[in-house]
């Protein structure tokens, strides 16, 4: 973004700087990083800039801290200024049993223990950007359909890879001892089943689907 725009100034922030591109891994001089925490308060002024994206926070925000974001990213909006959301819904679709097994634990583990809204991506966050808490207007969502597994050609194969990542990160955050409770599988079992789950999906032609909001920050507020 900074490249095809070298007009604009681009900030990029995270609460773990480790995310950043090092020394050796050169950047545009209009792009900045700086650490900041979403949830208590981002390190710039009000209505600083012309447009906010966000991407990937659905494993990061919970249910409660949803509309906290985005009340702080809205603050930091200039009015009339834009917002794009990035946000899969964490469903499978056209799941085989293995894939609703997975699920199911993951929904255990998320859900119900952790805050998460599997299903908050999509109508339910395009509602909350709509209320009048938040109150963005112009808000467009678009539905992207991704595949899972060879099926869906190098995009499905990228994408089972990612999620088979994506499973073995939550599971050492989620167990971080290998701790075995009565709910949740033993190293091997999980590793067999997210394999297992994998070959299903190409079997069912399993995918997922991808969300993107747009909205504005109205101008006179
Ligand atoms: C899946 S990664 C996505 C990274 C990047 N946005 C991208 O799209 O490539 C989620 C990121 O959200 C960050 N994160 C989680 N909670 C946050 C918060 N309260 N404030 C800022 N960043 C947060 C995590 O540190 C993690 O790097």
């Amino acid at each position: 973004m900074a490249k095809e725009f070298p007009n604009a100034t681009v900030y990029g922030i995270d609460i773990n700087p480790e995310l950043f591109p090092g020394p050796h891994q050169p950047v545009p001089s209009n792009c900045l990083f700086t650490q900041s925490n979403l949830l208590t308060r981002l390190s710039f002024p009000n209505q600083y800039f012309d447009f906010v994206y966000q991407r990937f926070l659905y494993l990061g925000l919970t249910v409660d801290d949803w509309p906290v974001a985005l009340k702080e990213l809205k603050r930091v909006m200039k009015p009339g200024g834009w917002i794009e959301l990035f946000e899969p819904c964490m469903r499978v679709h056209r799941a085989g049993a293995r894939t609703r097994e997975v699920m199911r634990w993951c929904s255990r583990l998320l859900q119900e223990e952790r805050g998460l809204d599997f299903d908050f991506a999509g109508e339910r966050m395009k509602r909350l950007c709509e209320s009048e808490e938040i109150g963005f207007q112009n808000v467009k969502l678009e539905r992207l359909s991704i595949p899972v597994g060879p099926w869906g050609g190098r995009v499905g194969e990228a994408m089972a890879e990612n999620m088979v990542l994506i499973f073995q990160n939550l599971q050492s955050a989620l167990m971080p001892d290998d701790t075995v409770t009565p709910n949740s599988p033993t190293q091997k079992a999980f590793e067999l089943m997210v394999q297992s789950w994998i070959r299903e999906c190409e079997e069912h032609k399993s995918y997922i689907d991808y969300y993107i909001l747009t909205a504005q920050r109205p101008s006179e507020n």
